[in-house]
């Protein structure tokens, strides 16, 4: 037994270095299997003489010793489980990248909207997009068999009882419920989904956005309308917009009007936008009907109020130019990824 053999594994262990948990086993081996070196000096040991012994048997212990915690530390060191083979990872390489999503045009037209009637004094309510015959039409004055129902091809979820579950085919169903529970005075806008069964085309689709919103208190008038709308436009569409009214029906208010503004792509010179008229219709408005207020059980002798509502589709449209309203639905990324920065028109 020599001396430099002890040395010599001692040198061997400090350098060792494995890249596997394989490799970490194989050199366990090699050091202390039945086979191994330092089975073979111990086994070396036991025939050597006792002057010998002495020399050696300390230095041997030191070794197994040495050896044993070498392995347990190259083990600890190494992440992978020995489990695969397969090529390792390299972290000098670029990461997946993670695709971050842009927000959808029309929630950017919502948000916009929601936050300029905050601004004006507004909460935002909202309310089921299952709703019932009463609060879509009833309650909104539009009676039984009464023609008006057909401005609204309804999708009816449940038929042939007395009050049906339907799609609601607008957002006015939430003012009724806002009515039904709130005090006055009440200033709400509701944004929310709605339904009507229309074929699909590029002007129209039987999914889309609104935002209504209801003005009650005592002593609203024709002129609070005009000037909440008016003062909706400028935040919306630039400080120098116009708007005119024109008049329009709706069951549900009586005067109703329809709103333009002037269109803020060729000024008012007429462009095939505005098809040439220099005005862009935006949404329907009107007084609160006393029938609806009394349905909701507000008395209409001390209160009135305004309503409008306006398609979020065609705001976006107007907005970014978007001339076809299938784009909203069919989630092409080249579509959605323009809004992330898009810049106003
Ligand atoms: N509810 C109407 C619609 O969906 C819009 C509207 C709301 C009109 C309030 C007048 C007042 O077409």
């Amino acid at each position: 037994m020599k001396r430099e053999d002890i040395d010599r594994i001692l040198g061997e262990l400090e350098a060792l270095k494995c890249k596997t948990q394989k490799e970490v086993e194989e050199a366990r081996v090699r050091f202390l299997g039945k086979k191994g070196e330092l089975t073979a000096l111990f086994d070396e040991f036991r025939t050597i003489d006792k002057a010998q012994k002495a020399e050696f048997g300390k230095a041997l212990n030191e070794l197994k010793q040495k050896a044993q915690a070498r392995i347990e530390e190259l083990k600890a060191t190494l992440t992978d489980t020995g489990a695969s083979d397969g090529p390792k990872a390299d972290l000098s390489m670029p990461g997946d990248p993670f695709e971050l999503g842009s927000r959808h045009p029309v929630s950017i037209v919502r948000q916009e909207i929601v936050d300029i009637f905050r601004k004006f004094g507004y909460d935002v309510a909202e309310g089921p997009e299952i709703e019932d015959d009463y609060h879509v039409f009833e309650a909104l004055n539009f009676p039984a068999n009464h023609p008006a129902r057909d401005m609204q091809d309804t999708f009816f979820v449940s038929a042939g009882h007395l009050n049906p579950l339907l799609l609601r085919t607008h957002t006015s169903s939430v003012q009724v419920r806002t009515m039904e529970k709130m005090d006055v005075p009440i200033r709400v806008i509701c944004p929310g989904r709605v339904f009507r069964n229309e074929a699909i085309s590029a002007r129209a689709h039987c999914i889309f956005h609104q935002v209504e919103g209801l003005y009650i208190d005592e002593g609203v008038t024709f002129a609070d309308l005009k000037q909440a709308i008016l003062l909706f436009a400028r935040e919306m569409f630039g400080p120098d917009t116009q708007i005119r009214m024109r008049p329009s029906y709706f069951p549900f208010t009586e005067p109703s009007a329809e709103v333009d503004v002037s269109c803020n792509i060729c000024h008012g010179k007429g462009c095939n936008i505005c098809k040439g008229t220099g005005w862009l219709e935006i949404l329907g408005c009107g007084m609160v009907d006393p029938n609806v207020l009394e349905a909701s059980g507000i008395d209409s002798k001390r209160y009135s109020g305004f309503a409008f509502g306006m398609g979020l589709e065609r705001i976006a449209m107007l907005k970014w130019r978007v001339n076809d309203l299938r784009h909203y639905f069919e989630n092409d990324m080249r579509f959605l990824h323009e809004f992330a920065t898009a810049p106003e028109v």
